[in-house]
This record gives C-alpha cells, sequence and structure tokens, in this order.
C-alpha cells in the first residue's frame, strides 16, 4: 500500500486545461510511495444552502475523498484576478454543512499555469486566505508556472531541466509535509488504543512534564549541511550527513547499535564537532540531553531537593520545592537521597532536571529503560505535549509509535529518512537480511563483506535481548489489565471501561504475537548461524 494519499484538485473543468497538464505532469514526477487521486469537481450543483439536506451524492462522494486524503493539491488557473467560480463551488460544498467541514486541518498546497508570466499570483493569495479561514494548512512558498506548449510534452513530462528540478522540489516538499501529518495522525490513533491500558489500569500515576521553551525560533533550528563526523578524521563515523530540524519535529532515530546513533546524538548536542561541512543552530537555541548512562552521575548523596535548589540559587525554599513536585518529588519524595531512589525515580529526576529550562530541542537517549509502564505512558504524553523538538534513540516500539512524526536511520555510515512507519522498516531490515543469507548460500559469500563474526552475534543477541524486553512490558500490561478485568461486577459496573480494557487486552495480545515472533526468528538466527 502507498504510504500517502493525496488528492488532488484542478481548478479548471476545461477539457484542454494546461493545468490539469501541469497536474498530471507532478503526478509523474511523485515517487510510488504517493496515491494520486483527482478529485472531480464538474459534476457538484452550483451550491446553496436549499440543497444541503439530503447532501447531493457527487457532494458526499467530494468530501469522503477529500476527508480520506492526507493532504491536497490545488492546481488552479486564475479567473479575472481571482479563483475560478468552479474552484470556489467545489471548496464551499466541502466546507457544508455546518459542523461538517472537510478542510478542517488538511494539508495542502498551491500552484497555478497561466500563459502570462505573472498569471495565478493573485488567484493563489484569494485561495490561500479562503483554505486558510476553513482551517486547512496550507504549504509556504511560492509556485507559479508560465506555461508554454513546450513546457510539457504529449506524454506530460516536463521537458524544461531548470522547471522539472523546481517542480520536483515542490512535490517532494508537500510529500514531506503530507507524510508528516499521517504520522502524526497514526500517532494519535495509537495513543488513543494505548492509553486505556496507561489510563484505566494505573492506580495512581505521576504525570511528566516538560517545560515549554520561552521563545520559539525561527526554524529550522539545526541545519546541517555535507557534515562528516566521528572520532578519527580518517575514518569518520558518518559522512555527508544532510538534514534540518524544526521547531516541533519529533524524530526517532533507528539502526543497529554502533551504526553511529549516539554520534549523530553527540554532533546535533554540540557535544562533536564536523570534520567537514557545516552545522547550523538557530541563535540561543538551548538543548537537553537525557541518556541512561547519567543514571550513574547523579549525586547519591544529595536528594532531589539538594538536586533543584543547584539551579535555582537564592530562590525561596517553597519554590524549590513547588519545581521539586513539579517534576514528581513532592512532599518527603523531595529529601530522599537518589542513592535511596530506583531506577524509574532516578530518570524521573534526571528529566526533570535535563529539562529544567525550558529547552527548545530534548534529546533522549533510551529514555524508558528505567521506566515502568505507567512512567513510560507518562513519558509520550509529555514528549506529545511539549511545542519543541525532540530526538528519540529508542528500541521502546511503544514509544516510537506513540511519539515520533519522523523516522531516520542511520546505516552504512549515512543518515536516511525512512518513508514508511515502524512494520514497513522492521519487514524491510528483516528481508534485506534474508536477502544476504541467501546471497551467502548461493554464492558463499555476500555480496558485502560479512560483518566479523563477533559483530553479528552482538547485534543478534541485542535482537533478542530488545525482544526478551519487548515480551517482559507487554506480559507486565497484559497481567494488569486482566487483574483489572477480574474485578467482580466490572462488566455490570462500568461497562465502557471493560470493554476498552478488553479491547486493550486485545491489542496487547497482539503486540506480545509480534515480539515473540521477533524472539523465534532472532534466535533461530543465531542457532544457525552456530554462535
Ligand atoms: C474567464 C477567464 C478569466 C481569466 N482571467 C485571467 C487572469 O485573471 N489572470 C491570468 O493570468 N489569466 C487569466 N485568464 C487566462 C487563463 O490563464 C487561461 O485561459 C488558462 O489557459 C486557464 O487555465 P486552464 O487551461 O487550466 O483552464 C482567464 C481566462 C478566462 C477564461
Amino acid at each position: 500500500m502507498p504510504d500517502v494519499n493525496i488528492a488532488v484538485v484542478v481548478g479548471s473543468n476545461r477539457r484542454a486545461s494546461i493545468n490539469r497538464k501541469l497536474a498530471s505532469a507532478l503526478a509523474k514526477l511523485a515517487d510510488r510511495k504517493l496515491a494520486v487521486n483527482f478529485v472531480r469537481i464538474d459534476d457538484l450543483p452550483m451550491y446553496s444552502q436549499d440543497l444541503e439536506v439530503p447532501l447531493p451524492a457527487s457532494v458526499a462522494r467530494l468530501k469522503a475523498e477529500i476527508e480520506r486524503a492526507d493532504a491536497v493539491l490545488f492546481v488552479t488557473p486564475e479567473h479575472n484576478r481571482s479563483i475560478p467560480a468552479v474552484l470556489k463551488n467545489a471548496i464551499d460544498w466541502a466546507a457544508r454543512p455546518h459542523g461538517r467541514n472537510s478542510w478542517a486541518a488538511k494539508p495542502a498546497a498551491i500552484i497555478g499555469a497561466s500563459p502570462g508570466t505573472i498569471g495565478t499570483a493573485v488567484a493563489q493569495q484569494h485561495l490561500r486566505q479562503v483554505l486558510g479561514n476553513l482551517g486547512a494548512l496550507v504549504m509556504g512558498g511560492e509556485a507559479y508556472i508560465a506555461y508554454k506548449p513546450e513546457l510539457i510534452d504529449d506524454a506530460d513530462v516536463i521537458t524544461d531541466a531548470g522547471t522539472r528540478s523546481f517542480l520536483q522540489a515542490f512535490v517532494d516538499r508537500f510529500k514531506a509535509k503530507a507524510s508528516k501529518a499521517r504520522q502524526a495522525q497514526s500517532r494519535v490513533k495509537m495513543l488513543e488504543k494505548m492509553r486505556p491500558v496507561a489510563a484505566l489500569v494505573r492506580e495512581e500515576v505521576r504525570e511528566i512534564s516538560f517545560p515549554a521553551p520561552e521563545k520559539m525560533l525561527s526554524p529550522p533550528i539545526i541545519a546541517v549541511d555535507n557534515v562528516s563526523v566521528g572520532y578519527d578524521p580518517a575514518r569518520p563515523v558518518l559522512r555527508r550527513v544532510t538534514l534540518r530540524i524544526d521547531n516541533d519535529d519529533r524524530i526517532a532515530l533507528l539502526g543497529a547499535n554502533g551504526n553511529g546513533k549516539s554520534t549523530l546524538v553527540k554532533l546535533l548536542a554540540d557535544r562533536l564537532k564536523p570534520f567537514s561541512g557545516t552545522i547550523t543552530r538557530a541563535e540561543k537555541l538551548a538543548i537537553a540531553y537525557f541518556a541512561q548512562h547519567q543514571l550513574d552521575e547523579l549525586n547519591e548523596d544529595a536528594s532531589p531537593y539538594d538536586h533543584i535548589r543547584k539551579l535555582m540559587g537564592e530562590a525561596p525554599e517553597a519554590k524549590v520545592r513547588a519545581r521539586a513536585g513539579a517534576i514528581g518529588f513532592s512532599g518527603k519524595a523531595a529529601d530522599t537521597k537518589a542513592g535511596s531512589l530506583s531506577g524509574g525515580e532516578k530518570a524521573r529526576l534526571l528529566l526533570g532536571l535535563a529539562t529544567f529550562y525550558g529547552p527548545n530541542m530534548i534529546i533522549l537517549d533510551e529514555p524508558t529503560n528505567h521506566l515502568d509502564i505507567d512512567s513510560r505512558a507518562a513519558l509520550a504524553e509529555a514528549i506529545n505535549e511539549f511545542p519543541g523538538a525532540v530526538i528519540m534513540v529508542s528500541h521502546d516500539r511503544y514509544l516510537i509509535e506513540a511519539c515520533a512524526d519522523r523516522l531516520w536511520v542511520v546505516a552504512d555510515g549515512a543518515v536516511t529518512s525512512f518513508e514508511g512507519d515502524l512494520d514497513e522498516y522492521r519487514r524491510d531490515v528483516l528481508s534485506a537480511r534474508s536477502r544476504a543469507d541467501a546471497d551467502v548460500a548461493r554464492n558463499g559469500k555476500a555480496d558485502k563483506p560479512e560483518r566479523p563474526k563477533v559483530e553479528k552475534r552482538g547485534s543478534l543477541k541485542q535482537r533478542i535481548a530488545n525482544a526478551e524486553a519487548e515480551i517482559a512490558r507487554i506480559s507486565e500490561i497484559i497481567a494488569k489489565i486482566d487483574t483489572a478485568l477480574a474485578l467482580p461486577d466490572i462488566f455490570t459496573r462500568d461497562p465502557k471501561q471493560a470493554a476498552q480494557l478488553s479491547m486493550a487486552r486485545a491489542n496487547a495480545a497482539t503486540a506480545l504475537e509480534r515480539a515473540e515472533e521477533e524472539w523465534l526468528e532472532a534466535s533461530s538466527q543465531f542457532d544457525e548461524a552456530g554462535l
């Protein structure tokens, strides 16, 4: 199935429309991960409120197609310095009936062609305003195409190299926007699915919250251009890294251990300088960094109160205690020595200290290793509510699915954006592995030199350990749900909660099956390899 569904609305019903031709040429520039659907607007009646009940079939279809799409591309001419009536008619219809606006929060982009050089600029301004009022999220930047018949050939291919590369960049940017929206949507669904587990079974969960940055910075907050970085200039760990991070990004770094995730994190956190290339940070960018190994760096003899006091100078005790309470250490808990805190409590304390001043970006390196299930859910909610950027390195599938809207793969010395979801990533990794294994079986050697045995052993062991941790985590969830479901009369007393719990149990059981499959597969590879 393709990743992202784009609805294309052409603002012209003319048979030989140059805008329809441009739209077809744009569809050709999209890769196979984009499914493009041309939405009909020529069969809509002229809008009148009298026609709203019952909704005409063509309108219901239009609304369904817009709502199903991850984003909408408008390709429109200009008519008398505004948008064509046929397009305005379609926009009005899809915004109706009252309370059922199909454009709300829909990512959109606008482009248009006209024979004149400045054509469509005014129409695009009007369209931007109309869509903005309706709550659509219109992509920035401007794209006016001065159309000459020879610009697009009979096969709908753009003949001019300059225009083609401009339009390719436009399509790529739009695709990134649309797939981000899709990821965000599946994140919401994931949270909805998981929330019953955390919210229904917990006795009392302490919240986690990250203070918002004082000021939002102008994007990008970090731009990395052609950077090589590592520990030995003769053998950089990562090469030719080019990427950008924006204010509200939620990025998960994927890739086997030892491939350079930590190196990338250190580069972003300004703990490693590039050997070549440039890295530009927004002025006054404040970064919070949390890594599991820092747990050992806490002063064992100092309490949470002492740790926070250090950050608050001369502030009165009540204020320090209020901050301690805000990060989960109210009352006596604030005076417990760090040495006596559990792993999870230490992690909460460190998260609170690292983000104390309201950073613009938070880097979390395996943040959930010491957290129990409820604290993981609390962390996921805190990440989702935080208005700044978050970079996560984590083996915790739940955390990534609940929080990340971009996946970056760090492998073979490079950082690449992965367009699919976690399941697709896992399938890709597994099929690449079995292809490599098949090559070994056929040729007696792999296309690439085989990795040293000890490393292969390490990565398989890591997979097995991760799967085991996942199995333990999900089993714990199932046990909690079962305890809640075993309460006498829960089904009569609170049928809604009982139904939610049953659903959560079914989801958890599916997740458990998946983790067990992964464990079996990694274990059998480990055995077969005679390691
Ligand atoms: C009613 C009408 C009004 C037009 N007004 C404008 C205009 O304001 N600005 C402009 O650049 N072109 C204008 N044009 C010319 C169009 O750009 C040209 O007809 C173009 O081919 C329309 O796009 P289409 O082929 O996709 O229908 C107008 C054309 C019509 C029929």
